[in-house]
């Protein structure tokens, strides 16, 4: 049998689901050919060739591309994680694969820009503007009104979400913008810098959308319910399938649907960000790529047993999806935050949780030892440990996840005073 090869863009920095991504290909039987910045150690006895590459340059980027395909005449190019959107796209086009148009994956990419092409929406839609500067800030918040959110138009992660909610708010938030939004403090802001999108403040509840688009066609896989913290708004908890009600579920269907549609996303995953309130369904966001936190590698599998991976792969390839829901269960992911910065020694209280049934997975994001900062200073160290929980109805679940909060905690060592 010839083997079939399957072109892997950058992998999620959170190692189990990059591995879940390597493991989705081998399950498909695709050998992969990973083109990146670096390779992970994990990653090393999944990959069949590592082209090394900065990825954040385009031309050269495409160029070992064309050339590692003259080799492996790829089935497809993928990717997992948010800044290859645009690249991913552009290299499909260049070797002739299935992809999204490069229009779609600006959009994709772009906070501004995506919100631009959505303007003939009614209802759906914060009041929005783009803006560079504090002057151009004021005048927009006039327009937008307080309160309000104010954060780049290209970055992902919660990087840099500022709320508004009195005018001296204003001045404050873009100090910090300006000193975040740098290619040194996170090179995401190499693709859009120092450009922001200011926004009406959204009331309700938050939820997100898992989907795929393929030859035109919208499948909705299921919508996830969030909780995020106060006031980075860090993702804290997520829970598949939603508890809104039917006559909920069908608005967010429809108003995905048009909101897809108009973006022209077409041969990708989705994952849109949105909030549920007395106006109906409010939009964030949306992402031309799987949703992270374990989303998509753990918690729509464990809840409906849709491979969410294997289904990326199918998309990039051109193969027919596999959408079919086979059990009907609750999963969830609850994180343990570092209360405090300082030196994170590991967690309190995770090892009894462990011995019952309904906990599946506890994961350490930041390794233990690592000096933690929190936000604004730094936004991807305070969540450090990630547990996934399943039960057969919602309310058992929500258990396991509140005792999560209520019994286990980060161990924090306070960092030395320099001037003691
Ligand atoms: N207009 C808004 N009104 C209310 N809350 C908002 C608004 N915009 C953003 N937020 C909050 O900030 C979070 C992050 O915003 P957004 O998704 O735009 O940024 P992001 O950097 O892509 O984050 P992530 O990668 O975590 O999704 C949202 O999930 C939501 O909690
Ligand atoms: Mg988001």
């Amino acid at each position: 049998m010839t083997e079939r090869h399957l072109l892997l863009v950058n992998l999620r920095r959170i190692q189990r689901e990059g591995l879940e991504s390597l493991l989705a290909a081998r399950r498909l039987g695709y050998r992969v050919v990973l083109l990146g910045r670096s390779i992970p150690e994990f990653a090393k006895p999944l990959v069949h060739e590592f082209r090394q590459v900065d990825t954040y340059d385009r031309a050269a980027s495409i160029a070992a591309a064309r050339e590692l395909h003259a080799t492996y005449e790829f089935a497809g190019v993928a990717n997992f994680t948010e800044v290859d959107v645009q690249l991913v796209s552009a290299i499909a086009a260049d070797l002739g694969l299935p992809g999204m148009s490069e229009t779609a994956a600006l959009r994709a990419r772009n906070k501004y820009v995506m919100k631009d092409a959505l303007r003939h929406l009614d209802g759906v839609l914060p009041r929005f503007a783009k803006v560079t500067d504090l002057a151009g800030l004021q005048a927009a918040v006039d327009e937008v009104g307080l309160p309000a959110v104010v954060k780049p138009t290209g970055a992902s992660g919660s990087k840099g979400i500022f709320e508004l909610r009195r005018p001296e708010d204003l001045d404050a938030a873009m100090e910090r913008l300006a000193d975040i939004a740098r290619p040194d403090f996170d090179p995401v802001f190499k693709q859009f810098g120092a450009e922001f999108i200011v926004e009406e403040f959204l009331e309700g509840d938050e939820l997100s959308v898992e989907g795929f688009v393929s030859g035109g066609e919208v499948h909705i896989v299921t919508v996830t319910d969030k909780i995020t913290s106060v006031p980075f708004h860090l993702e804290l908890e997520h829970k598949v399938p939603s508890a809104l009600p039917a006559d909920a579920w069908a608005e967010i269907s429809a108003t995905t649907k048009d909101i897809v549609g108009a973006l022209e996303f077409d041969n990708c995953s989705f994952h849109l960000e949105a909030k549920w309130g007395e106006r109906g369904l409010r939009f964030i966001e949306i992402a031309g790529r799987p949703a992270g936190d374990y989303i998509g590698s753990h918690l729509v599998p464990l809840a409906t047993g849709v491979d969410y991976f294997e289904n990326v792969i199918r998309v990039a390839t051109g193969e027919p999806l596999r959408l079919e829901h086979d059990r009907q269960l609750n999963a969830g992911l609850r994180f343990v935050l570092a209360e405090r910065a300082g030196r994170f020694e590991g967690a309190d209280g995770l090892t009894p949780l462990g011995e019952e049934a309904g906990y599946d997975h506890f994961f350490t994001e930041v390794p233990v030892g690592t000096e933690v900062a929190l936000p604004p200073q730094n936004f991807g160290q305070q969540r450090v440990i990630a547990v996934i929980a399943r039960h057969a109805t919602r309310e058992g679940l929500e258990q396991l996840l509140h005792r999560v909060t209520t019994e286990a905690t980060a161990r924090i060592t306070p960092a030395a005073d320099p001037a003691e």
